[in-house]
């Protein structure tokens, strides 16, 4: 049991504030061929197929721990950037990824490994970069989706960025620098962030790909949108969309992605998603392990 105490001072109490995105939901990329993401998704990255929801032949939702990928039938979708994954074992995904390789043969999958992981490419080109759970780097997530990090031309305005998120959006949103160069953070919910970095070698082409936020304050941030003619799409009674990011300073258009954002009131906030034990095999089957437990004990 942890030791008690009324010293004032003693915890730090700012970690524990989210700011208004209270939960990061999924990533959405259209995908042309379900048996080749089927291949991908759920036989090499070992990850669970939503059994309950669209498991028809024209979407796939898949369960990545406590957020979602989704993908439509539709012409292939790139992240412009990477999707980092936090994964229990690394060495078990390199080895299930290079089983389905000869499935994906012609394609633009294809793995790496990087000092802390293994880069992944899906047969479309998306980029994801598996890293194995840590206390330490990733809090109690043990798999799950840690980050969407989207690639910027190198003269786009990261504290722009930064102005956007956390005067209109009310994010906890900052400038950092790490051996890469300077970078924009947001923070989604409790354990994954929204990364923009410059680089030179970026699309200005915008495919529609998108992410779902999750937001307390829903009404705030939609009223500054709208004053700004930012809304693109007025969903439901629990959901709208955006997707041009502006400096709210010099009202200078910085970013294009579309967000899904949602109320905390939308049936599907908090839903429970399950997940596999992709070790579970045929001829090496042990009762009771068929689910996985996506966290790890907290740090
Ligand atoms: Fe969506």
């Amino acid at each position: 049991m942890k030791r008690m105490t009324s010293m004032p001072g003693v915890f730090d109490r700012a970690a524990e504030d989210l700011g208004n995105i209270v939960q990061f939901g999924h990533v959405n990329v259209a995908v042309p061929d379900h048996q080749l993401a089927t291949a991908f998704y759920i036989s090499g990255l070992g990850l669970t197929r939503d059994p309950f929801m669209m498991t028809g032949c024209d979407n796939m939702w898949v369960n990545v721990g406590q957020e979602q990928l989704h993908l439509p039938l539709g012409r292939a979708q790139v992240v412009r950037g990477c999707i980092e994954l936090v994964v229990p074992d690394t060495g078990r995904l390199r080895t299930r990824l290079e089983g389905i390789a000869g499935l994906l043969a012609g394609t633009q999958f294809g793995l790496h490994e990087t000092e802390d992981g293994i880069e992944v490419r899906c047969p479309w080109g998306n980029r994801f970069r598996c890293r194995a759970a840590d206390t330490d780097r990733f809090g109690y997530m043990r798999l799950g989706i840690s980050a969407v990090q989207l690639d910027v031309a190198e003269g786009v305005d990261l504290r722009g960025i930064v102005r956007f998120y956390r005067h209109i959006i009310g994010a906890r949103s900052g400038l950092e620098h790490d051996r890469y160069g300077p970078f924009a953070w947001v923070s989604l919910g409790a354990s994954a962030r929204l990364v923009f970095r410059g680089t030179r070698q970026v699309t200005d082409h915008y495919d529609g790909h998108h992410i779902q936020i999750t937001l307390a304050n829903f009404s705030g941030p939609y009223r500054k949108l709208l004053d700004r003619g930012l809304i693109s799409e007025e969903s439901d009674q629990h959901q709208y969309r955006f997707r041009d990011i502006l400096d709210p300073q010099t009202r200078e258009p910085l970013v294009i992605l579309e967000h899904e954002v949602r109320s905390m009131r939308h049936p599907m906030y908090g839903r429970t998603l399950l997940n596999r034990n992709p070790s579970q095999m045929n001829d090496a089957y042990v009762p009771g392990r068929d689910s996985l437990c996506c966290t790890l004990p907290m740090p």
